[in-house]
C-alpha cells in the first residue's frame, strides 16, 4: 500500500517527536513563554509503537525520531528498540547532549546514522544560540559518535549576524573528518523572532565557500531536503537546506507525528489530525491518515509567498519549533 497525495507523492518517511522538552533554548527554536505538554497528553511507548505500525503497514520505510530532545524522555531506550523491530530505516535527529549515554542502544537498535544540531563553533557564541554552556560537550560527542564509527550529518542554522562568518569553518572541518555539514536557512515558526533578513541564503552560503574553497557538486536523490556538495580533497561533505529561496517540496515525502499524537502532513501544516485521540477511541486510523495527506498543499504549507522578505513568523498558522520536531 502506499500513501500518495493529490500532487502524486508518494510518502514513506515519518519523524515522529517524543517529546516537547528540551534540555537547550535555542533563540531558534524555543519562544520564551514555552510550557511543555502534560505527560498524559504524550504518546506513551505502546502507543508510538502501534500508530507507527500502522503506518508502515502504509508504506512507510524510514521513521526519524525528534522532539524537544527526543533522547531526554526517560523512556528514549524503550522507545528506539521497540521501533528498531519494524521493517524500517530508524534514525534520529538531536542535540548531542546525550547521545554518550545511548551509543549501544543505538548499536543495538542498528541505528547507522545521526543528525546532530550545531550552530557555532565558538563556546561563547555556543552560549549565546542555547542559553546552555555545553559546546566542548557536544563536540566530544560528535566525535565519539564518528569513532563509533556513526555517520553523522550536524545541522547548522544558518542565521546572519550570528553565525554567518563561521560557514567556511565548518567546511574546513569536513576536510579530515568524515562529517555531513548541512547548512540550514534560517525558518520562520511561531515565537521564534524570525525575520527576512536575518536569512543567509543558499546563493550567500554558496558564494562564501566558492570564495575559499574549491567545490564539486554530488547527487542528490529525489525526496533529499539537502543539495550535497564536497569541497575538493575532503573527506566529508556539505550540503544547504533551501526551504525559503530554493524550496524542494516537488520530492516531498515526509510526514509528521508530534508528541500528542498529531499527524502534520507538512512542516508548515495550519492543520492537524489527532491520531492519539482516535487511536485512544479504538477508531481505525487509517482512513484519517489517508484524509490527512489529501489534504496537503503543494509547497510550504501554502503559508509561504515568493516576498518571504516580509513574513512574520507569528502570524502563521502552525506550531513552535519545539512542538513539531523539525
Ligand atoms: P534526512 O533524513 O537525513 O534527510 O534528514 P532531514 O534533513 O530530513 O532531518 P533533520 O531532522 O536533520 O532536519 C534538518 C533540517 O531540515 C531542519 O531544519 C528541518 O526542519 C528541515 N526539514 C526536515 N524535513 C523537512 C521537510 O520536509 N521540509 C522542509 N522544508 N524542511 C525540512
Ligand atoms: N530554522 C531552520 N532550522 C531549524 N531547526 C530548528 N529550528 C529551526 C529554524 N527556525 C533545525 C535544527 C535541528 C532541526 C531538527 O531543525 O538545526 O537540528
Ligand atoms: Fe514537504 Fe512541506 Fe517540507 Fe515542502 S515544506 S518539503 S511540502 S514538509
Amino acid at each position: 500500500m502506499m500513501l500518495t497525495d493529490t500532487f502524486g507523492r508518494e510518502h514513506n518517511y515519518l519523524r515522529i517527536s517524543l517529546t516537547d522538552v528540551c534540555n537547550f533554548r535555542c533563540l531558534y527554536c524555543m519562544p520564551e513563554d514555552v510550557s511543555f505538554m502534560p505527560s498524559n497528553q504524550l504518546m506513551s511507548h505502546e502507543e508510538i509503537k502501534a500508530i507507527a505500525t500502522e503506518y508502515v503497514k502504509l508504506g512507510v520505510t524510514k521513521i526519524r525520531l525528534t522532539g524537544g530532545e527526543p533522547l531526554v524522555r526517560k523512556d528514549a531506550d524503550k522507545i528506539i528498540l521497540s521501533l528498531s523491530k519494524l521493517p524500517i530505516e530508524l534514525t534520529l535527529t538531536s542535540n548531542g547532549f546525550l547521545v554518550d549515554k545511548y551509543i549501544e542502544v543505538f548499536k543495538q537498535a542498528g541505528i547507522r546514522s545521526l543528525n546532530i544540531s550545531l550552530d557555532t563553533l565558538d563556546a561563547n557564541k555556543f552560549f549565546s544560540i542555547t542559553k546552555r554552556d555545553n559546546f566542548q560537550l557536544v563536540w566530544n560527542h560528535i566525535k565519539l559518535l564518528i569513532e563509533n564509527g556513526f555517520h553523522v550529518k550536524v545541522n547548522v542554522v544558518a542565521m546572519k549576524g550570528i553565525n554567518e562568518n563561521e560557514i567556511n569553518d565548518f567546511v574546513a572541518l569536513t576536510k579530515d573528518l568524515p562529517l555531513h555539514i548541512r547548512f540550514i536557512e534560517f525558518m520562520p515558526f511561531n515565537g521564534n523572532h524570525w525575520q527576512g533578513a536575518n536569512v543567509l541564503t543558499y546563493k550567500e552560503i554558496l558564494e562564501q565557500v566558492e570564495s575559499k574553497f574549491s567545490i564539486l557538486k554530488l547527487k542528490d536523490e529525489v525526496h533529499d531536503t539537502a543539495k550535497k556538495f564536497t569541497a575538493y580533497n575532503h573527506v566529508g561533505t556539505f550540503a544547504i537546506i533551501s526551504t525559503i529561496t530554493e524550496p524542494f517540496c516537488a520530492g516531498c515525502n515526509r510526514m509528521r507525528l508530534t508528541a500528542d499524537g498529531k499527524m502534520k502532513n507538512c512542516l508548515f501544516s495550519s492543520s492537524e489530525s489527532d491520531i492519539l485521540s482516535a487511536y485512544r477511541n479504538g477508531d481505525d486510523i487509517l482512513p484519517i491518515i489517508k484524509s490527512n495527506l489529501l489534504s496537503k498543499f503543494k509547497e510550504r504549507g501554502g503559508q509561504f509567498d515568493e516576498a518571504y522578505f516580509s513574513m512574520k513568523a507569528d502570524e502563521m498558522q502552525n506550531r513552535s519549533m519545539v512542538k513539531i520536531g523539525g
